[in-house]
């Protein structure tokens, strides 16, 4: 591994990386996004066992973006070992996982710590019953902990937006052991179609992604960097530069990108690009000279 998974401090030399969700579940398409300029890769959430997912219709396309309700589908962690022992990149391979319990999120961890970089904790999927495991903070320290204290891998947490206090929740994360927080997840949606009058998904409700969360992710991770010193992952509705260096002026670190890669598999490099362009522009040699910026400044003096 030629590149350091502790972003922030000796950084990635690209901040881009593939969000969950989207062109994870097999070595050949997370190699392809490597291939196509992606600074490192987060696999599709994996369970202990096998799931099929929720009943369709399962996505759909929105005015500004996508709206699913998948179900997690995934092979389970036994088959999956084998896509990620086939993985050929040579940037950070980061493994999502998600379990209903925290021993189900420490047994996974130990059996695919050994062939990963980073894990992802999956805290906020919005289609399961038993609802958003990272809407109770009490619950998210309980969780990260109990993976923190059983793999050495480094635990990154990705936290919902489906909450009112984000900051109260990252810290939550943070004070469980976590090396970073990823924000943010799906925000919870619904569409109609209006002949039939019938829920569009088949679950009715589903997680809404892409330009419509742009701005609040924004929000969400210049608000938990107010509140946590661990690095913080943007994500959410990135989809060129111009969103990518709001991220990061916001606060974060790295950036993930999943809805805009389903228009253009080229968008890692065209954002990396985007973003060295503007740092020639104002003469900034590192990420960390201009992240969280927005902090110190407002239009109202
Ligand atoms: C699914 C998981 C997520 O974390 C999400 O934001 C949206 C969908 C899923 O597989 O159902």
């Amino acid at each position: 591994m030629s590149l350091s998974v502790k972003v922030g401090e000796v950084g990635f030399n690209n901040p881009c990386l593939l969000a969950a969700g989207v062109l994870g579940t097999t070595a050949s398409s997370l190699n392809r996004v490597v291939r196509s300029g992606a600074g490192g890769v987060v696999t599709k959430s994996i369970s202990l066992e096998s799931r099929s997912g929720n009943k369709g219709p399962v996505i759909s396309k929105t005015s500004c973006g996508w709206i699913n309700s998948m179900g997690l589908p995934n092979p389970g962690v036994d088959d999956f070992k084998d896509e990620l022992t086939q993985f050929e990149g040579d940037v950070p391979l980061v493994c999502s996982v998600f379990g209903e319990t925290p021993s189900d999120f420490k047994e996974i961890s130990k059996e695919i710590t050994d062939y990963v970089d980073v894990i992802e904790m999956n805290l906020s999927c919005p289609n399961v019953e038993g609802g958003i495991i990272s809407n109770n903070p009490e619950q998210v320290y309980r969780y990260t902990n109990e993976v923190v204290s059983s793999v050495d891998t480094p635990v990154w947490v990705k936290l919902s937006p489906n909450v009112s206090n984000i900051g109260e929740i990252a810290l939550e994360a943070e004070e469980g052991g976590a090396d970073a927080v990823v924000a943010i997840n799906t925000l919870k949606g619904m569409v109609i179609d209006i002949d039939t009058q019938i829920p569009v998904l088949g679950n009715r409700v589903g997680g809404v992604s892409g330009n419509a969360i742009h701005p609040i992710a924004v929000r969400m991770v210049y608000e938990i960097t107010k509140k946590i010193d661990i690095p913080v992952i943007g994500v959410g509705g990135i989809n060129n530069p111009k969103t990518a260096i709001e991220m990061i002026l916001s606060g974060a670190q790295a950036i993930q990108i999943g809805s805009a890669v389903t228009n253009n598999i080229n968008i890692f490099k065209e954002i990396n690009q985007g973003i060295k362009k503007y740092m020639q522009k104002k003469d900034y040699q590192k990420i960390n000279q201009f992240r969280a910026n927005a902090h110190k400044k407002t239009t109202n003096k």
